[in-house]
């Protein structure tokens, strides 16, 4: 309406590979066949274009009037920890700016002090116009997820036409407000960035001198490794029963790829006891 787009004719874009979650909706605009299988008739809508491509996005951007949104992750972390080209999120950011379209940022998984700063889009430098967190915005103990916006956009809703049962739960900010100084007081970015350097340079030795594991990549404290086998391949999986039986726990995102994305408030002991475990249990394999 604001934009002056017909009525029900609005589309978004978003990348291939996304995981934004698992509604009928989001699930619509999912390559992920486990995801999407058997749970249409899906929504429509939505414009798929490559991840971390500003040729597909500043495309897509002309190719329509009736775009109002562009939906990205700033680290795709369930297709396998992502990390997109340096710039690449500004630049993003700065299309959507020249066509009038949203720029969207799901951090559910980035935000909140989880890549070394507060927000995965805090390393370009730029305020998404809307931002989306969930996860560490309760310290992951208590369901908390919220959608940030200034006014001019927040107040397109009018007061009483959205809402949820649980929505706006006294308890669940208070458990967020208190996680949030938790992160603040004890500069838990600042942890996540330290110790996530330190896993990656150990990691890397063991990616030079292993051939079973090709790459490791990441940004603070998430993280993955990438296992020399195929995709379809059960050794990624075969691995994490290992690193269970050795004390460590984790779980391939897709095929072979493995993601590790311990707490926060870990310190560098913890971390080296964890590095010692994953570098004993390739040796063992
Ligand atoms: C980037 C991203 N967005 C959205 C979600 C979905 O969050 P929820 O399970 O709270 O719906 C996830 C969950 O892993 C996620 O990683």
């Amino acid at each position: 309406e604001k934009k002056g787009i017909a009525e029900n004719k609005a589309e978004i874009i978003v990348c291939k590979n996304n995981f934004h979650g698992r509604t009928t909706t989001i699930i619509s605009f999912s390559n992920d066949e486990d995801a999407r299988k058997n749970f249409g008739p899906y929504t429509a809508g939505f414009i798929k274009i490559e991840y971390d491509n500003l040729e597909a996005l500043e495309t897509a951007l002309k190719s329509s009037h009736n775009i109002a949104g562009f939906l990205v992750e700033p680290i795709q972390g369930e297709a396998g920890v992502y990390v997109p080209s340096e710039g690449y999120l500004a630049k993003a950011k700065a299309l959507c700016e020249k066509y009038d379209v949203l720029f969207i940022a799901d951090e559910v998984q980035t935000g909140i002090a989880r890549t070394g700063k507060l927000l995965a889009v805090d390393y370009e430098n730029i305020t998404p116009d809307i931002l989306i967190l969930g996860k560490a915005l309760s310290g992951g103990v208590y369901p908390v997820s919220a959608v940030l916006a200034n006014n001019i956009i927040m107040n397109v809703i009018k007061p009483g036409q959205h809402g949820s049962t649980f929505g706006g739960n006294p308890l669940a900010a208070a458990v967020a407000i208190a996680a949030l100084e938790v992160i603040k007081e004890e500069d838990l970015a600042k942890n996540a960035e330290q110790l996530g350097n330190l896993f990656r340079n150990e990691i890397q030795k063991l990616v030079d001198s292993n051939s079973l594991i090709k790459k490791v990549r990441g940004k603070g404290l998430l993280n993955a490794i990438i296992i020399n086998d195929s995709e379809d391949s059960s050794t990624a999986w075969d691995i994490c029963l290992k690193l269970r039986d050795n004390g460590l726990l984790a779980k391939p995102t897709h095929g072979n790829i493995i993601r590790f994305a311990p707490p926060l408030v870990m310190n560098e002991e913890q971390l080296l006891d964890c590095v010692s475990i994953i570098k004993k249990t390739f040796k063992e394999f």
